[in-house]
């Protein structure tokens, strides 16, 4: 297959260096929005590139669950292959693409657990079947025989567990927090003449003293 001449032309907005404001997450959080107001399919969907002590990149979608003052949350098994490889190397890097918008916003920073209070909280307010779902993955990443195998450990936990009961907390499962370091945003423009801004941290994380330059596309 060849897509050699496969080619958009994007020209839907454009991103000033002098007019970005201050602080990116002000920035973030406009962008999000726009993408919510415009329908984006699974505007929290994130690439999420992690990579562990064997130095080979992983990659993989997980959904935004928050924006803080500091950074974003994502929920996850901690011993999932991304779990273990985000205990081995405390940095990740994540990635929207925002097709309708010609965006992209790209992330990177230091991770780690959420305390397993905020965690357990959020996990309560999942709906009954993806509590059990959690607890039916463990561990995340592993290997199992065949689908059957799942089903089975569903139908169990879930007669365990009936829908009127509480699905304790795995301790196993929760959230992360991405704290920016470094945040890119990317608008689409013809000629491949592309915007692009990158904010950098300057001094403590969470300082908000940022520094913003512009890229060659
Ligand atoms: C739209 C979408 C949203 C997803 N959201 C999550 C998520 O929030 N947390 C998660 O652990 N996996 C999520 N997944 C599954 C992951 O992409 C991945 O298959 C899983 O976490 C295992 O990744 P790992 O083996 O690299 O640890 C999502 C997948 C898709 C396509």
């Amino acid at each position: 297959m060849d897509f050699s001449d496969q080619r958009l032309s994007y020209e839907k907005g454009e991103l000033d260096q002098q007019s970005v404001p201050a602080s990116p997450f002000e920035l973030l959080s406009t962008w999000m929005n726009e993408a919510i107001e415009q329908k984006v399919q699974e505007p929290y969907a994130m690439s999420l590139a992690t990579c562990g002590a064997d130095h080979k990149p992983s990659v993989r979608i997980v959904l935004l669950r928050e924006i803080t003052d500091t950074g974003i949350v994502f929920y996850t098994n901690y011993e999932s292959a991304k779990g273990q490889d985000i205990a081995e190397n405390p940095n990740a890097e994540v990635l929207f693409f925002w097709h309708e918008l010609e965006r992209q916003i790209r992330i990177s920073g230091h991770i780690a657990k959420i305390d397993a209070d905020k965690s357990a909280s959020y996990f309560q307010k999942r709906p009954h079947d993806s509590q059990v779902g959690a607890w039916v993955s463990q561990p995340q990443s592993g290997a199992v025989a065949n689908r059957e195998v799942m089903e089975q450990t569903f139908e169990k936990l879930q007669s365990e567990y009936p829908k009127n009961t509480q699905v304790p907390t795995p301790e196993f499962w929760g959230g992360y927090e991405i704290a920016i370091e470094s945040i890119e945003f990317w608008q689409g423009r013809a000629s491949r003449m592309h915007d692009r801004i990158v904010y950098t941290q300057e001094g403590k994380a969470g300082a908000e003293s940022w520094t913003t330059k512009r890229l060659l596309p």
